[in-house]
């Protein structure tokens, strides 16, 4: 018997409602792990009236029972981490022996975030990063002078990675700030309890898949921030597309059956870099408050635009998307008129359907709007496809033919219950 192993990916410039979809499809299964980035993700899951935002901990741990683990593709921040885990605690969600780290994971220290920030601050082009040290974490990582979890064997030992890391940074910078010296020693008081966590998760996973246990691999960000297939240099530092998923928790990447790429029924977008949907301002702004658009971990507004289907038919070729999960579907339900982008016009005249490589180029193309009529009625009731209105459902079918993926959810709500299983 072998239990079954889905990813889910984000397949624009993260913000798709990821944290959602893990909370919908956690439900069937037993492990849900967390494959790549840090603090930098912000997923916000609505459970009653209640909201949870986490950046650090898998979502789906706000299921009761569910194991959740942090890969070795993570960028751990061990204070973020216990931040979020007390105040779960406070909330009544049960913890003991639910959450397992990766012995490989590298750890985010307090000196990467204050790195990263002076990196911004003095870039002459800045990326618009979240300021959570992901960059110059992932930096020690790949310059193999990183910190793992398997150092926190040895407190000695993880006590002088500290303070040569402490120094390097120094060294790079005019100051470190104040609160460093404290974040650091909070970081060693707290290190044997993140070290109690410390698992095997390739192990764990390949074990629980043999046993009938049914796994989630959790992505984060989106497939535009992707380090290798994204908007560079506006991305993120890692490999957020589903590829990194295998390498990121330590399995094959033949045990994975099902890749669910999230896309929100609009495109939005946080930090610099090109958005070709993009809109004007007046409809940007209309965008934002229609559908809560402002970062979970920064709350720096997020930029708004039409659907683009050709970063989502990129994003279902280099995820090699198995199924769709529309999110936030009900946000146009007030629309007269919908678009879809379905090709980009360079300023040459060309036109082409490929997402292209060159980022500087992306600042420069025209997309070609198709546009449909909008369906202006309230969908946050529906609960089957056929209870949407005829124009959502032929905006969903375009969605798919230009996607050549089929969508298997659609998302009209924050709650839990507000989700279509198309069946
Ligand atoms: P970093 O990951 O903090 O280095 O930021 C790099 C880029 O990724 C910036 O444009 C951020 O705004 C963006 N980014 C990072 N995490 C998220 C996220 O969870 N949602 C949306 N954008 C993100």
């Amino acid at each position: 018997m072998s239990g079954s192993c889905t990813v889910v990916v984000g397949c624009q410039w993260g913000d798709e409602g990821k944290g959602k979809m893990v909370d919908v499809l956690a439900e069937d299964v037993d492990l849900v792990a967390r494959y790549q980035g840090g603090a930098n993700a912000g997923h916000t899951v609505h459970v009653g009236e209640e909201e949870f935002v986490l950046h650090q901990i898998p979502s789906g741990i706000i299921h009761p029972g569910k194991r959740c683990l942090l890969g070795n593709g993570v960028v751990l921040d061990l204070l973020q981490f216990f931040e979020e885990y007390e105040e779960l605690e406070k909330r009544g969600v049960q913890l003991t022996g639910r959450l397992g780290v990766s012995q490989r994971a590298h750890l985010l220290l307090p000196y990467h975030r204050i790195l990263d920030r002076a990196i911004e601050a003095r870039a002459s082009e800045r990326i618009g990063t979240t300021g959570r040290g992901i960059g110059p974490a992932y930096e020690d990582k790949a310059g193999r002078r990183g910190v793992r979890v398997a150092d926190l064997a040895d407190p000695e030992r993880f006590r002088a990675l500290l303070q040569r890391g402490v120094e390097r940074v120094g060294s790079q910078i005019e100051s470190l700030g104040n609160g460093l010296f404290e974040a650091i020693d909070r970081t060693i008081e707290l290190s044997a309890r993140l070290h109690d966590l410390a698992t095997d998760t390739g192990s764990e996973i390949l074990d629980g898949l043999a046993a009938g246990k049914n796994v989630l691999l959790e992505g984060a960000q989106g497939t535009a921030l992707d380090l290798d297939h994204g908007t560079y240099p506006f991305v993120t530092s890692s490999n957020t597309t589903a590829g990194g998923a295998a390498i990121g928790v330590g399995i094959g990447p033949t045990l994975i059956d099902r890749v669910v790429g999230v896309v929100k029924a609009y495109t939005t977008r946080v930090g610099n870099g090109p958005l070709p949907t993009g809109f004007d301002r007046e409809m940007d702004e209309r965008m934002r408050e229609l559908g809560g658009e402002f970062g979970a971990t920064t709350g720096r507004p997020r930029r708004c635009g039409w659907f683009d289907a050709v970063l989502a038919r990129y994003a279902a070729r280099v995820n090699g998307l198995t199924e769709l999960a529309v999110t936030k579907l009900d946000v146009l339900d007030t629309l007269p008129e919908v678009a879809i982008a379905v090709e980009y016009r360079t300023p040459e005249g060309a036109s082409t359907r490929e997402f292209p490589a060159d980022t500087r180029s992306l600042d420069r193309v025209e997309p070609r709007l198709e546009m449909l009529p909008g369906w202006e009625t309230d969908t946050t009731g529906a609960r089957r496809m056929e209870e949407l209105p005829a124009n959502a459902r032929r905006y969903l079918d375009r969605i798919e033919e230009l996607t050549e993926t089929p969508i298997a959810w659609v998302s009209v709500g924050t709650r839990r219950g507000q989700i279509i299983k198309v069946t």
